[in-house]
């Protein structure tokens, strides 16, 4: 009854209400459904396994800046490689058929990543290790394995979500596919973890409004969270396609595709809704955090790591750890303008100057792919690499 109260309180509000409903409803009975039920239990696993079990089939996900990432992290025969993010396997499966005698340890918080992981450890005997969990729990998983710190020669963290994650519309990451609001990468480990639905329909205005400013560097957050409040007093938003309705009931029709991507594509005006919600879901920064330090504990002093980034977020958050600033005070002071000169002086004067110095980046500025790779593959568009030796 809550929600008739507040709707008769204010009837443009109500409107607007009414208006995302409408769409959101008349959408769900013209179009057939991509999917239904929920993502948990062994089907998704199945239909993972599906998508690659077919070589002749397109990858589950095409790998990032493969060539860039092989001659940063320049691997020996024989060498211990940590991909942090197996994902579909493109980069490990790179690494295992180009040299000899390599060991992956590859982790991934998705149990379907898991399992794509184990069936190709199959074909490569003890060369490859899978492992299921989160950057945060890494540290205990490698500790278990008897890997001690400094026992890695190279590290890669390939950050945010596969396009297997992406085009499966059940898993709820793709605005552009109908799909239950889930958004979880682990939701099948953690089934009590909140998903997507839960944080659009439980949190107040103000608390939503942060997230998209926050996680979507969104302009218009508190117009994007004031419609999400009040579309969900007429009816729970269980839905991705729903929720990109609302978003866009809340700007006027010819804004709703305004927005240009990176290719200049147009881009639907919930995209920063959408990212700010899995980043938020799936507590990415803190875990993106987590995964450096332990890239740091585990590679050896003159180990490779590679970090490749899709927003702007996370790329600030790998740069600046990489410089040796304690993350923990990132908001309360400035940080010097970088000094002209060689990468190497840098890092003498900062070490004279008595900072933690652990890391010498491979190449100053941040790398991005050409211009043929990214025609290849689109989503590979805004990517950064940032690659770095451990001192
Ligand atoms: C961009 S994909 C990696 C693609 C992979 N490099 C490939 O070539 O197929 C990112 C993967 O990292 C995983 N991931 C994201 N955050 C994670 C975390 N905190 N801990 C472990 N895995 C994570 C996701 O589940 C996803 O499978």
């Amino acid at each position: 009854m809550m929600h008739h109260v507040s709707m008769r309180s204010n009837p443009k509000s109500r409107k607007t209400a009414l208006a995302a409903w409408t769409t959101w409803m008349s959408w769900r009975f013209s179009v057939r459904s991509t999917t239904s039920g929920s993502s948990s239990g062994p089907d998704s696993l199945h239909r993972t396994q599906e998508l690659s079990s077919d070589s002749c089939e397109k990858p589950p996900h095409t790998p990032v800046m493969l060539k860039e990432v092989l001659h940063y992290l320049d691997i020996h025969p024989g060498q211990v490689v940590l991909d942090m993010t197996f994902g579909g396997g493109g980069h490990t499966k790179e690494i295992l058929n180009t040299i000899p005698e390599v060991t992956v340890l590859a982790l991934d918080r998705d149990p379907a990543a898991f399992s794509l992981a184990q069936r190709l450890a199959e074909q490569h005997s003890g060369r490859l290790q899978p492992l299921l969990g989160r950057f945060s729990e890494l540290e205990a998983l490698l500790l278990k394995m008897k890997i001690k710190l400094g026992g890695v020669d190279a590290v890669l963290l390939d950050a945010g979500c596969s396009s297997m994650q992406m085009d499966q519309s059940e898993r709820g990451f793709s605005l552009s596919m109908d799909g239950p609001l889930d958004m979880r990468m682990d939701g099948e480990r953690y089934p009590n973890m909140p998903c997507a639905a839960d944080v659009v329909n439980a949190l107040d205005q103000q608390a939503l409004a942060s997230i998209l400013t926050t996680y979507g560097e969104e302009r218009h957050a508190r117009k994007i969270a004031s419609a999400i409040v009040e579309a969900r007093s007429v009816y729970p938003i269980t839905r991705t396609q729903q929720l990109a309705s609302v978003v866009a009931g809340s700007f006027p029709a010819a804004a709703i595709y305004a927005r240009k991507d990176k290719l200049q594509r147009p881009s639907h005006v919930a995209t920063k809704t959408f990212q700010a919600l899995r980043i938020f879901v799936n507590d990415e920064l803190n875990e993106l955090h987590a995964g450096l330090c332990a890239a740091q504990a585990f590679l050896r002093p003159g180990g490779r790591l590679c970090v490749l980034t899709f927003h702007s977020l996370e790329d600030r958050l790998v740069k600046r750890f990489l410089k040796g600033d304690d993350l923990s005070t990132l908001h309360q002071r400035r940080f010097p303008r970088r000094k002209r000169g060689e990468v190497g002086e840098e890092v003498e004067d900062r070490k004279k100057d008595g900072q933690n110095v652990h890391w010498i980046p491979l190449r100053r500025k941040v790398i991005v792919p050409q211009m043929e790779d990214v025609k290849e593959n689109p989503r590979g568009r805004s990517a950064k690499l940032r690659a770095a030796l451990r001192c």
